[in-house]
């Protein structure tokens, strides 16, 4: 993160901070995992980033904006926790809590309601998506979803924030939300945040079609690979993968208008740390009877250990809930000092 990038209003310079969230709405995706999780990782233990802090959080208030059943929803939380933490989030390095235990969230987020505008949240692309044609039957979070997500990133004045491709518009309301509140009230107190948006694998897409995202909601299973699949789900859902008849290319350009080629080779660089050049490099001219079973093997060597490891720790529920309730309290301690400075700059005497 450079001088310039840091969360900077014209007045001010904002301590970076590293703020991210996942919904526990159902089972972790891969997009989940390379689009977001492993970003959370590096940046827990990027060197350059020591001493900043690193809160993950689970949204289980974002989950219900559509209807959620209370015990998946329990479940669901710890077992996000579990993959979080079986991919390489560390508790005593990275703060991990569900969004619930942390009360300034929500109150944060009702200012803000009064910041944006109606026409913001009609603008957003997941809100059109998810309320579809019948717009007068979704919740009224749904359509406020944004301003609650621009209240978890400021409620920590979070200056950078770790996302696939798809919440870029949510971040740019969240920048949008800070300059009207630093405006309105005549003050340079929200820092203007940076989407962190990197990697081979920022948008993964489903295995059975290469204009749509890979998506937990996808009614089909086949279209996505679940951090809980094992190894012959993985196999059969690669193997059946769509493509096309050509074989693959030497050069990144030969990927043009080859969307399915490229989200299966996004997803070999990204799963090997490697770079979509790198990989054609190495596969260029194989058929993808031979590519298919490399990826594989990779997916079910990388995601493996993970799913293991999240079944062992779903044996202790308590223990990842001890956690979680560790973690909030280290960001409520962060939280609710700035929660009163935006009760102060409103007018709400304390
Ligand atoms: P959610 O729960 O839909 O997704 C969590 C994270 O996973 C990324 N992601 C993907 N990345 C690449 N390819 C895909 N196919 C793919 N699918 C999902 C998402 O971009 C996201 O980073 N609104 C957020 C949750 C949220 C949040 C926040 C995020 C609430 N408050 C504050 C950041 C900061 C959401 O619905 O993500």
């Amino acid at each position: 993160m450079t001088e310039a990038t840091q969360g900077q209003t014209e007045g001010k310079t904002f301590q970076p901070r590293v703020f991210s969230g996942i919904q526990p709405s159902g089972g972790l995706t891969l997009g989940n995992y390379l689009g977001a999780i492993r970003r959370f990782v590096d940046m827990q233990n990027a060197e350059d980033l020591t001493g900043v802090e690193k809160i993950y959080c689970m949204v289980d208030q974002h989950a219900i904006t559509v209807w959620q059943n209370p015990e998946d929803l329990r479940r669901n939380t710890r077992e996000l926790a579990a993959g979080y933490i079986a991919a390489g989030l560390d508790p005593s390095k990275s703060i991990l809590f569900n969004q619930s235990q942390v009360a300034e969230h929500a109150q944060l987020a009702w200012i803000f309601n009064c910041v944006a505008r109606m026409g913001w949240m009609q603008r957003m692309t997941q809100w059109k998506d998810k309320a579809g044609k019948n717009q007068q039957n979704a919740s009224l979070g749904l359509f406020a979803y944004p301003s609650l997500m621009a209240a978890d990133i400021l409620v920590y004045h979070a200056t950078h924030v770790p996302v696939g491709e798809d919440q870029k518009q949510h971040i740019e309301l969240t920048r949008d939300i800070a300059i009207k509140f630093n405006n309105d009230f005549g003050v340079d107190f929200f820092p203007i945040t940076e989407p962190v948006i990197e990697g081979a694998a920022t948008r993964v897409m489903s295995l059975r079609d290469g204009s749509k995202k890979m998506s937990k909601s996808d009614p089909s299973d086949m279209a996505r690979i679940n951090m809980t699949d094992d190894a012959d789900a993985i196999a059969q859902k690669i193997r059946k993968a769509r493509t096309d008849p050509d074989a693959l290319p030497s050069e990144v350009e030969g990927l043009e208008g080859r969307a399915e080629a490229r989200n299966l080779v996004n997803i070999y660089a990204a799963l090997n740390d490697q770079t979509v050049a790198e990989v054609l490099r190495d596969v260029g001219g194989k058929q993808f009877s031979d590519f298919k079973p490399m990826l594989s093997d990779l997916a079910v060597a990388k995601l493996s250990p993970i799913s293991t490891e999240m079944a062992r720790l779903m044996e202790t529920p308590d223990e990842i809930d001890a956690i979680l309730r560790k973690g909030a309290d280290r960001a409520r301690a962060m939280a609710a000092p700035i929660l009163q400075q935006a009760y102060d700059i409103v007018g709400m005497i304390r």
